[in-house]
């Protein structure tokens, strides 16, 4: 796609910045390197990778879950790749000291404000899924998710006395750049947006309305669809693959790209990428930290392994390395291999680590 997160692959050395993270993170990232590495490899690509402490792991060194530092190294490279933070370790501080603050803060630090979540069913997994096979069959849809902005980030927020405020507030240079992402990326697919929002109820969404209609006119091709947010999370159960783009804004897009996700079968699968206007972007995995599998080699690294795919096409330029790397992923699925998160009768069972084996190995094929 145009527009943010792209580069032109001029450079011979790509800089990687990796941040494990808490949990299953650290694991599922060392396989997505090796996959990056085999990429590398086979393709006469040099990729520096350096290392940078985020969110409990950050804590327990005595830092901030945020440290200076880590956003050094970020804004120093050309692509962040990420693991996942947070667990119960961490539970008990409070909110603005917690993990997922860390997060926030590293996709605010870097301008991170398109959030792009693809929801797609691998042919070997439909029946992973917990709605019937045919209504999940051929799901290809991506959630175009506002991630700097709105109730994540509005002022005023806090306690005042026996309440609590939270302030939903969208701008409209705000709304103009993450519909233009939107369109973007339609154009590049089957051409269909659906802008989601609560513009019966919530102000900020008659705006979100006016602009992104607005915008639409930039593109006359694509053809442009409004939905509420809550017939759109009744909608992807009923009909999923009705959607091609669906544009919204930040907490809505959290709330729908879970529900999108599992409709694939399993969070293990997704990975999302967070980009700016720039080419840097920042990769992870959709799900969590997964304290209760950590350290149990278990826990399936597909999802940071296709963020990697992403990192290579969006924030790299390398398109066919890219594309390469989700063949890998539904070659080795097609050959019956599959984590406990996705197992089923008659399946191979495999680990952590045989997993990125087997994709390594299906990338020098
Ligand atoms: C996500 C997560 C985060 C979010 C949390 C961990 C802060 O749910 O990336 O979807 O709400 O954005
Ligand atoms: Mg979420």
């Amino acid at each position: 796609m145009s527009g943010p997160g792209f580069k032109k692959a001029g450079d011979n050395l790509f800089k990687i910045a990796l941040l494990p993270g808490d949990g299953i993170g650290p694991e599922i990232v060392a396989e997505a390197v090796k996959v990056l590495q085999a990429v590398g490899k086979r393709y006469g690509h040099q990729m520096e990778f350096e290392e940078g402490l985020i969110g409990g792991a950050a804590l327990d060194q005595g830092g901030e879950g945020l440290p200076r530092e880590t956003l050094e190294l970020c804004r120093q490279s050309d692509a962040v790749l990420m693991g996942a933070v947070g667990g119960p370790k961490w539970d008990h501080l409070p909110g603005s000291k917690r993990p997922e603050a860390a997060l926030l803060g590293i996709r605010k630090g870097l301008g991170l404000f398109a959030n792009l979540r693809p929801a797609r069913v691998f042919p070997a997994l439909t029946g992973a899924s917990s709605l019937k096979r045919e209504v999940v069959d051929g799901i290809d849809l991506v959630v175009v998710r506002e991630l700097t902005g709105g109730i994540y980030f509005g002022q005023p927020k806090g306690r005042e006395g026996d309440r609590a405020v939270d302030t939903m507030a969208y701008s409209i240079p705000e709304i103009e750049r993450i519909a233009r992402v939107a369109f973007e990326l339609a154009m590049k697919r089957q051409g269909r947006v659906t802008s989601v929002d609560k513009a019966n109820v919530l102000e900020t969404s008659r705006l979100w309305r006016e602009v992104v209609l607005r915008i639409k006119d930039e593109y006359p091709k694509v053809r442009l669809e409004h939905m509420y947010v809550d017939n759109c999370a009744m909608q992807l159960i009923r009909n999923p693959r009705q959607f091609d783009v669906i544009l919204t804004g930040n907490m809505f897009g959290d709330i729908l790209s879970d529900e999108a996700a599992m409709l694939t079968g399993s969070l293990g699968m997704l990975p999302s990428a967070s980009l700016g206007e720039g080419t840097l972007g920042l990769y992870e995995p959709v799900h969590g930290s997964a304290p209760d599998i950590t350290g149990k080699g278990t826990a399936n690294p597909l999802a940071t392994i296709l963020s990697a795919a992403m990192l290579l096409r969006y924030s790299l330029d390398l398109e066919d390395e890219g594309a390469k790397v989700e063949w890998a992923v539904g070659t080795v699925l097609d050959q019956g291999y599959r984590t406990p998160d996705i197992a089923e009768e008659g399946c191979v069972p495999v680990g952590t680590k045989e997993m990125g084996d087997l994709i390594v190995r299906a990338i020098q094929s």
